[in-house]
């Protein structure tokens, strides 16, 4: 093809020529890089992660996640409240289940007073104004680490839909605004959505994990939740292979079709093609979860002086934006927050 024909190609040529275009022009002051700044970061953008474990009282510290903590109830309750003053509009809630109350199935996901619930009913109480993610995921309370039920060696998809779909009944009924299914079984939106209807909660939102990657950036999370130990082989049979991204469109398309009214791609920073991608295509609310390595390898890295930590994280969290993110679950929110605020 003639590269003239086309309007960047002819531009192009005259700039060759005129030697015209200055992109500098515009980078030369602090007023003339706002004015033409085609992303923004906002305390809008942001859903905090926060770790619950059972107690009065408890806020502990999780090594490899400097500045996260796991807190009791009461706790979490406080943070909320801390949180909605900040102006963040939602926070996602993960349990530290006691070991003694998992076992091969994840039963206790089914206990309308187990750790999830408890905390959505205490913090929708106290800080009514603030928007609360759950997530409907076996993972944290069987007894081998996986999000599905284990039988002879396979995750059964159907029956841990069944229970799941169970589970997200409860914690609507508990008060969650937004329940976030994470296992990628096949089928399993649909089945929440009619459950949820059918049950009362037309308007619980569904934020799906529509494009969970098989990743080794999830490991601290597993420490925070006490699932690391225990976790046999991988979950490889159920996660998306990080190699493929027609597939999760494939998969976000599904989850669309099934009743999701929200996307998320997880892991975030190294899948933000996956977030362009399901964005142009789909033009729905898209959002993305930094998760806990990605989180750790910042604050590790600050912490040894290797970078400078808050324009590390600004910048990741900007470039989510850039990609196409609505919003972005990331344990820096409050700390971004407040920066933002200042
Ligand atoms: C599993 C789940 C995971 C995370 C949240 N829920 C992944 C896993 O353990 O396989 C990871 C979050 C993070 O790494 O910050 N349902």
């Amino acid at each position: 093809m003639n590269k003239m024909t086309t309007p960047r190609a002819a531009a192009r040529t005259v700039d060759e020529i005129t030697g015209s275009r200055r992109l500098r022009r515009m980078r030369k002051a602090d007023w003339s890089r706002r004015l033409v700044r085609e992303s923004h970061l906002t305390v809008d953008d942001l859903i905090w992660p926060i770790f619950l474990t059972d107690g009065t009282d408890v806020r502990e510290a999780i090594p490899a996640m400097p500045d996260v903590w796991r807190l009791s109830v009461d706790n979490a309750v406080k943070e909320a409240e801390r949180a909605a003053k900040l102006g963040i509009p939602a926070i996602a809630t993960f349990p530290q289940v006691d070991p003694a109350r998992k076992d091969v199935t994840g039963s206790h996901i089914l206990d309308p007073d187990n750790l999830i619930n408890r905390a959505t009913r205490a913090i929708k109480h106290a800080v009514p104004e603030i928007g609360i993610v759950t997530d409907a995921a076996l993972d944290p309370f069987t007894s081998h680490g996986h999000d599905g039920i284990l039988r002879d060696g396979v995750i059964v998809n159907d029956e841990t839909v069944e229970q799941v779909t169970a589970a997200a009944v409860l914690q609507a009924a508990a008060g969650a605004d937004i329940v976030a299914p994470s296992d990628m079984m096949d089928g399993r939106i649909g089945a929440i959505r009619e459950a949820l209807d059918a049950n009362g909660f037309q308007d619980v939102a569904i934020m799906s994990y529509a494009t969970k990657f098989a990743s080794a950036f999830y490991g601290p999370y597993r420490d925070a939740i006490g699932t690391r130990g225990l976790l046999k082989g991988d979950k490889k049979t159920y996660y998306i292979d990080p190699a493929n991204s027609d597939e999760a469109v494939r998969e976000a398309e599904q989850d669309l079709l099934e009743g999701a009214d929200m996307l998320m791609v997880k892991p975030g920073l190294p899948y933000l093609d996956i977030v362009r991608r399901l964005k142009d295509e789909f033009a729905v609310p898209t959002f993305a979860y930094q998760v806990s390595g990605e989180y750790s390898m910042i604050k590790a890295a600050a912490a040894n002086g290797w970078i400078d930590g808050e324009k590390a994280m600004l910048e990741s969290l900007l470039a989510f934006k850039r990609a196409g993110c609505d919003g972005i679950l990331t344990y820096f929110a409050p700390a971004v927050a407040e920066m933002l605020r200042a």
